[in-house]
């Protein structure tokens, strides 16, 4: 890798050589899934700064060209390597950013991280569009699978892991890719979670609830940021110089490349209504901070004319190339322009067991009435939609689906349904396994219902598993009702009629509305998009070979009317309340039950050293991993703070009967607002400070202190 001074200094004279045309080129990233080959190499030789989308040889002929040209810059290539790279289907398939942050695991989510790193690389790749740091607040909206759920710590601390396993400890390693920020700034706050619409949001609130995960990324180093589709206040994103120039690059300091989202300067034409051509469009996306230019290919052409008109001042065009070229150069590309990467690593032994570890930590347990684990039965019934539909598990940017969808492909092993996981383990007692699909997501008919009701009556025991589909998520799949879709509700309430033990699995994208299920259940599972290994962790959990350990990342709302529903909202007048509906969500933030019980007694906080420490019981039978939550919330303060905000966890193993000291190092800055003049700061005066199991009241010791 190049030393940092010299790195800037190849930069600049670099830049100081480039011609007007050269530049504008730089700044391009074209979309190799949307235009021709002949084209694209006709970009490459164009001098393009980089391509999103393509893969092996066609990337090596891409990089080919761009070094024969007259300064030899190459090319960076982009993938969407959303949870491991899926778009390959050799590659190892991870848990969702959802599922994952179930674990609330940094370590495991950093080599998740490193792991999808080193494959992306050996695929010649440099950069990955990862991680969404967007808050999934509204559920409706069709990309929550994509975030860390609804809370800005812990999307923070989850997003801060993965950056810093894409990156490793330098970008130059041969098997390090970038990582990419996204989408900046509040994009899953668009208005009634239609994607892409505008944010109705103040600058207070962005600052206080949104940029915290994207000053987190900044400090670990992210090198790529994506600005979001949609608008502020109706000022486009594209066009926002405050939020991109001002915020994230002079405020927090970001000296790597920020590029659009897709067509986002096109956008500006023909969806926003925001510039009345492509000149003005380009004018204002390079005047505010954004360097690169996904997929918007008429920008080349606007911007060399808009400097040559003197519309644009060429050092902002300058600024973009500089920065462009200073993450070529961290990447070592000059001298070396495709990554080794580790040969031999596509869903090795290593990245595979890291993938089963965060499977099995992100299965939530929500409800148990003592049906789970499954003992001493003879025979099970495993009934649903999703008991046996690996797209399904999966979930978006994979093969499977975009953006470079292949449907029908055949999904590639090792990977493991519920009901294979199931299979597996039943097989090694001796327990008989009958199946039955009972109806589909978006259809059903009376004969499927029958059968599985037929083949729940000769089983001791049904797994019923329920959820969503790819059809019902992903971009431009928002949904206004998030009850279970078609006969699954039906399905349900024909299988509880036979009065068997009834567990319920909801393998799903999303917190889907399942109250009904969740009263009238045995016991209730989740297992968001879990990956290769999300159907083998939901069995051992079922048959207890893994006490569950996840905590729910987000919040379950009752019903779609309440949406959107988030454990830190702020006090309202009478409660936040429907009157036909209790102000709770059905299940919490924070929330997961085990097979153990934890006891958490003796809270402490010394306002001197900051520290807290609380101690953790296991008072059940079985060894289990707790994840420890601390809370706070400031008593009185000039502006309306939340009732309860995340601000540390950890978390921790306990054997049966053992007890340990758990402690947090805190900092003033924790119990910090944001004012109304958008300053951060710490009001003296009384807080509270609160540690459990959950964000919910009853889960949490409380102790007050004054500032
Ligand atoms: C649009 C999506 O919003 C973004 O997340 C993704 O990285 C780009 N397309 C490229 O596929």
């Amino acid at each position: 890798m190049t030393r940092p001074n010299e790195v800037e200094a190849r930069a600049e004279a670099l830049v100081s050589r480039m011609t007007l045309p050269e530049k504008a080129a730089q700044m391009m990233q074209v979309p190799y899934s949307t235009v021709t080959r002949e084209e694209a190499l006709a970009w490459a030789r164009l001098g393009a700064g980089s391509f999103l989308h393509v893969l092996g040889d066609d990337a090596r002929e891409l990089q080919a060209a761009a070094l024969s040209t007259r300064l030899s810059i190459p090319l960076l290539f982009g993938i969407d390597a959303i949870h491991g790279h899926g778009l390959n289907e050799n590659a190892t398939i991870f848990p969702s950013q959802l599922a994952a942050a179930c674990s609330f695991d940094r370590a495991l989510v950093q080599a998740m991280g490193r792991a999808t790193a080193r494959e992306v690389a050996t695929d010649g790749l440099h950069w990955t569009f990862s991680p969404v740091l967007c808050l999934g607040r509204d559920t409706r909206w069709g990309r929550i699978d994509e975030t860390f759920g609804e809370d800005p710590y812990l999307a923070g601390e989850m997003g801060a892991a993965v950056i810093r396993g894409y990156q490793g400890d330098s970008l130059g390693a041969d098997d390090s890719i970038l990582a990419c920020a996204k989408h900046y700034i509040g994009y899953g706050e668009a208005v009634g979670a239609r994607d892409a619409c505008d944010t109705e949001m103040t600058y207070r609130k962005l600052r206080e609830v949104f940029l915290p995960p994207f000053e987190k990324a900044v400090r670990a180093g992210c090198a790529t940021a994506m600005t979001a589709y949609g608008s502020i206040d109706s000022t486009p994103f594209t066009a926002c110089e405050k939020v991109l120039r001002g915020i994230l690059k002079e405020e927090l300091g970001f000296d790597g490349i920020l590029v659009t989202d897709w067509d986002n300067v096109q956008a500006l034409v023909t969806r926003q209504f925001a510039a009345a051509n492509i000149g003005e469009a380009s004018r204002m996306a390079a005047e505010a901070g954004n360097d690169m230019v996904m997929t918007s290919l008429g920008f080349y052409e606007a911007a060399i004319a808009l400097v040559e008109k003197g519309l644009l001042d060429e050092r902002v065009i300058d600024d973009a190339v500089r920065r462009i070229l200073r993450i070529k150069l961290r990447m070592g590309l000059f001298e070396k322009p495709e990554k080794k990467g580790v040969p031999g690593c596509f869903a090795c032994e290593e990245h595979l067991s890291i993938c089963e570890a965060l499977a099995r930590e992100s299965v939530v347990l929500l409800k148990n009435n003592g049906a789970l684990p499954l003992n001493d039965i003879k025979s099970v019934a495993v009934i649903g939609p999703n008991a046996d539909d690996i797209r399904a598990q999966y979930g978006d940017w994979t093969y499977f689906s975009h953006p470079l969808p292949d449907p029908a492909r055949e999904p590639k092993r090792p990977y493991a349904t519920v009901l294979e996981g199931v299979r597996e383990l039943a097989d090694e007692s001796g327990m008989r396994v009958s199946y039955a699909h009972g109806c589909g997501i978006l259809d059903g008919s009376e004969a499927e219902l029958e059968e599985a009701v037929l083949a729940a009556q000769n089983c001791d025991a049904v797994v019923l598993v329920l959820g969503d589909t790819l059809d019902q998520h992903g971009e431009g799949k928002d949904r206004a009702d998030l009850a279970l879709s078609s006969a699954q509700l039906t399905l349900f309430r024909r299988l509880r009629a036979l009065k068997k033990p009834l567990a319920v699995v909801l393998v799903a994208s999303k917190p889907l509305c399942a109250a009904e299920v969740a009263q009238g259940a045995d016991a209730l599972l989740c297992a968001f998009n879990g990956g290769m290994f999300g159907g083998r962790a939901v069995a051992e959990a079922v048959f207890g070979r893994l006490n569950p350990s996840g905590k729910l990342p987000i919040s379950f709302p009752r019903h779609s009317g309440q949406l959107p529903v988030y454990y830190n909202y702020l006090p309202g007048w009478h409660g936040g309340k429907y009157m036909d509906l209790p102000e709770t969500p059905l299940f919490a933030f924070g929330e997961g039950l085990s097979y153990t019980r934890y006891e958490y007694s003796n809270l402490t906080f010394d306002t001197k050293t900051f520290l807290a420490a609380v101690d953790v019981k296991n008072a059940g039978g079985m060894d289990g991993t707790e994840t420890v939550q601390v809370y706070f919330r400031d008593l009185v303060s000039s502006i309306l703070t939340p009732v309860k905000q995340l601000i540390a966890f950890e978390r921790v193993f306990l054997k049966a009967g053992d007890t340990k000291r758990v402690a947090f190092s805190l900092c003033k800055d924790d119990f910090s607002l944001v004012t109304p003049d958008e300053r951060r700061v710490t009001e003296p005066g009384d807080f509270v400070l609160m540690v459990g199991a959950s964000s919910k009241d009853e889960d949490l010791l409380n102790v007050t202190f004054t500032l």
